[in-house]
């Protein structure tokens, strides 16, 4: 967490942050207690044996945050009990508003959990009886982990076949090879007028400042803005993904009705492949320097085929 290797990484991502973020960041890194800052945290005195763990130490990367996990555009929503840019402050309260829902579920709905400490892949061989509306499998499908074939063919026996609604949802996180050096150039120019760095900078200082800010930043707003809908055509294609679904008996959905294709992307139907923009600076500096999604991740969502 504090490896002096690491240094520039935090500091890249901290020159993102206002002055009141960059407090609230490092005091959260320094104590990783979620509560609002300032808050007296005297009786928060046992550690987290999922994060520090006796035996291994400190088990999350440098860069694991908690606001990572959750829509940042609903946290920031938050308005009871915090500063304005106290981040971690609102995810406190939006996560207890949150638990306080599941909690009533719980209460309120015929829930189970089982637990497996498995291979997904073997999970259709210890799972005799139950049959899913909905089996979400993270991006194993991505071929550093399981790739598509195996996860459609060994999860496809767990799917509610009675349900036409049925969905095997992905995230592909590590596909997308390289963006044309065309699309580049057009993001770049976007992003050089909303930088409005066009004014030549007055000193040399300002120079710097301009090329770390413009570096830091490009890499992923050109992510975003990118529309790769036709470069993850193409890879499913390469991938023979509808070729195995089909075999298998599934069928990629054109429009998704569970999640968006692209992390903050729309649900709407004709909106659904759009590239990201976001025309609010203050959304943008969210989730361009305050999260650390990279924009590359895309869903997929597949039925059973009719
Ligand atoms: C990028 S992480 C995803 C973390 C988190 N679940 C999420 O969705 O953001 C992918 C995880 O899948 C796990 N994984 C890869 N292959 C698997 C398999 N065959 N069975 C179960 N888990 C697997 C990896 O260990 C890794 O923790």
């Amino acid at each position: 967490m504090f490896d002096p290797t690491r240094k520039d990484y935090l500091h890249q991502h901290m020159q993102g942050l206002t002055p009141e973020e960059r407090i609230c960041y490092n005091y959260f890194r320094r104590n990783g207690i979620l509560l609002p800052f300032g808050f007296p945290n005297t009786h928060h005195d046992t550690p987290n044996k999922f994060i520090l763990d006796p035996e291994h130490g400190w088990t999350t990367t440098d860069c694991s945050d908690p606001l990572s996990g959750w829509d940042l555009l609903k946290v920031v929503q938050v308005e009871n009990g915090t500063a304005k840019d106290d981040l971690y402050g609102k995810l406190y309260f939006y996560l207890r508003n949150q638990l306080e829902l599941f909690v009533d579920r719980l209460q309120n709905l015929n829930i189970k959990f089982d637990l497996y400490d498995e291979d997904a892949l073997n999970l259709s061989q210890k799972i005799k009886k139950e049959r899913f509306d909905r089996i979400y499998v993270s991006n194993i499908c991505d071929e550093v982990y399981c790739g598509i074939e195996p996860v459609l063919t060994k999860l496809y026996p767990l799917l509610n076949n009675n349900n036409p609604n049925t969905t095997l949802i992905a995230l592909f996180m590590n596909w997308l090879p390289s963006i044309p050096s065309s699309a580049i150039k057009e993001s770049i120019n976007t992003i050089m007028k909303r930088l409005d760095i066009n004014e030549p900078p007055s000193t040399l200082q300002d120079t710097l400042d301009t090329v770390l800010t413009l570096t830091t930043k490009a890499d992923l707003e050109v992510n975003a803005l990118y529309d790769h809908t036709r470069q993850f055509k193409a890879y499913m294609e390469k991938m023979k993904a509808n070729a195995i679904a089909e075999k298998v008996g599934l069928y990629r959905r054109k429009i998704h009705k569970i999640v968006p294709k692209r992390i903050y992307g729309s649900m709407k139907k004709n909106e659904q492949d759009k590239a990201l923009s976001f025309e609010d600076e203050r959304v943008k500096h969210l989730l361009y320097e305050v999260g650390f999604h990279t924009f590359k991740e895309h869903y997929v969502e597949w039925k059973i085929a009719a």
